[in-house]
């Protein structure tokens, strides 16, 4: 079987949060599984820091914006230890060359963000076209590349190779559906009738590809069960779609995100102070004196619980929530470490009550993946407090690394973390979303931390679960194999 991956991005080469993660790691076990897969993604500015070599047959790909030409080159990456994993850059300075991923230096999105993504799509299906790859199935992932099927079923349904190929679509955040400016209709190349009122790129006098992407996908998918469940039944999580993803002829399928193992895995993780593993702890907790240390806070908390935090810092991830209950969190004793970027006001309360509790709190507003790492080794709690995740992919890498989470109930951290009940459990949930129920939580989990017995098997349970990719691949394989099978 050949699998087309296209997205917006895919770690190492470009990743602002956990597609990133997705698109790097999948395709690869999929590949160990015997099955060739490319991957198309934009050659952005961090791209070129990659060995990768131009596509000379491709020295020109050109697509129509309007009425502008607008020329691209191709890069290919291959993957030096599996030899059926490629990866496809499409360049073009203007657009993507000279930038990072979604937003500038100031963390505000590129205001042809629209554009930029729609050339991305109409260039990928002409690399496909232009390579004569042939192939079975065409996974797209989130809004970026909603368009994809679209293009499918409206301009090519009788062009091969695409006429026989099946089209996948994974929704990792259905809050951002790319909305924009009916007028970008004009470079979009699609019927006309797509764009009239209730057409299915049409969302309140908007252009919504992420509705035309639900609607004309051979599968839509997302990242957990629980939040298929969630989209399909509230409103809220569902943001608007609830009714387009209905009117499917098949539900969502949700699908556990896996992690990488070879670069998160406390037993060889090269960025840690000291590796570790279930059966010898000690190097927790050296991880944890040197993490207080680098953060020049208190010594003294080497003895005090320490939680952790590494995430964007919008509004999904609980922030509000946090700031409102942190005073409360440090009073009690605790140590807090944040890293994490976003949005500027957040970032100002944060960094107001680190310099009120500078001995026990310390922020970094950065992304930086080695203090990620270091951070997820060194503390003993590891929060998500979000509103809503799609799945969440830290909370498998503090359970592995036996940072106990703690987290609201919902999406992919409800699929994850198993609360703790007096002998069972890897972590800690609060159901209702508000600040007392996360405090009254952080102090149960704090209770427990005081009970070595307990916190060693809390501990014990998550650094055992396997979150290997093999599994989610296991599951994709039998979508794609039901597809092409036409069972579905
Ligand atoms: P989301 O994709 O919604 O941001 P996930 O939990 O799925 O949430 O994935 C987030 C990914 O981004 C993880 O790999 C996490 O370690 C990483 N990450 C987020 N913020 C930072 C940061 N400031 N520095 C380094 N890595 C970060
Ligand atoms: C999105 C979601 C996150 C998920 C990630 C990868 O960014 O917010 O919950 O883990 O995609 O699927």
């Amino acid at each position: 079987m050949n699998i087309i991956f296209i997205a917006a991005e895919a770690s190492p080469f470009a990743k602002v949060g956990g597609l990133g993660d997705v698109v790097g790691a999948l395709p690869p076990a999929l590949a160990n599984r015997g099955f060739s897969v490319k991957v198309i993604i934009p050659g952005y500015r961090s791209t070129w820091n990659y060995k990768t070599e131009p596509l000379t047959q491709l020295s020109n790909l050109t697509v129509t914006l309007g009425n502008r030409v607008v020329a691209s080159q191709v890069r290919r990456w291959q993957n030096p230890a599996q030899a059926q994993h490629e990866v496809y850059f499409i360049d073009n300075p203007e657009y993507f060359g000279q930038r990072d991923v979604y937003c500038d230096e100031n963390g505000k999105p590129y205001s042809d963000n629209p554009e930029r993504f729609i050339l991305f799509q109409k260039a990928a299906l002409k690399l496909i076209a232009e390579t004569r790859w042939s192939p079975d199935i065409i996974h797209c992932h989130d809004y970026h590349t909603a368009l994809i099927p679209v293009y499918l079923k409206k301009n090519l349904a009788q062009v091969p190779p695409f006429n026989t190929l099946k089209s996948v679509l994974t929704l990792h955040n259905i809050a951002y559906q790319g909305d924009c400016e009916m007028q970008l209709k004009e470079i979009c190349d699609l019927p006309e009738e797509l764009f009239m009122p209730m057409g299915a790129l049409e969302w309140y006098n908007r252009l919504n590809p992420l509705k035309g992407g639900i609607i004309f996908a051979d599968a839509v998918t997302t990242v957990s069960p629980t939040h298929a469940r969630e989209i399909m039944t509230d409103e809220e999580l569902g943001a608007g779609m609830g009714g387009v993803l209905a009117n499917r002829p098949t539900p969502v399928l949700g699908i556990l995100n896996g992690i990488d193992t070879a670069e998160w895995n406390p037993v060889t993780d090269v960025y840690l102070f000291m590796p570790y593993s279930i059966s010898n702890l000690a190097g927790k907790k050296v991880n944890k004196v040197k993490l207080i240390e680098i953060l020049g806070l208190n010594p003294a908390l080497e003895s005090r619980p320490l939680l952790g935090i590494v995430s964007r810092l919008v509004e999904q991830k609980g922030i509000a929530l946090l700031i409102d209950g942190l005073e409360k969190i440090l009073s009690l004793g605790a140590g807090f470490v944040i890293l994490g970027s976003g949005e500027q006001n957040y970032q100002r309360e944060l960094k107001r009550l680190a310099n009120q509790f500078s001995d026990r709190m310390a922020v970094k507003f950065d992304y930086d993946n080695v203090l990620a790492h270091r951070i997820i080794a060194g503390s003993d709690l590891f929060l998500m407090p979000s509103r809503f995740e799609p799945c969440g992919i830290t909370q498998m890498y503090a359970l592995n690394y036996g940072a106990v989470p703690v987290v609201h109930h919902t999406g992919g951290l409800a699929d994850t973390v198993i609360p703790w009940d007096g002998k069972d459990g890897n972590g800690f949930a609060f159901r209702e979303y508000r600040a007392e129920a996360m405090l009254k939580t952080v102090c149960e989990a704090l209770q427990v931390f005081e009970k070595p017995d307990e916190w060693r098997k809390i501990i014990i349970n998550g650094m055992s679960a396997d979150f290997s990719w093999d599994r989610a691949a296991t599951k994709y394989i039998a979508l794609y194999e039901n597809l092409i099978n036409n069972k579905i």
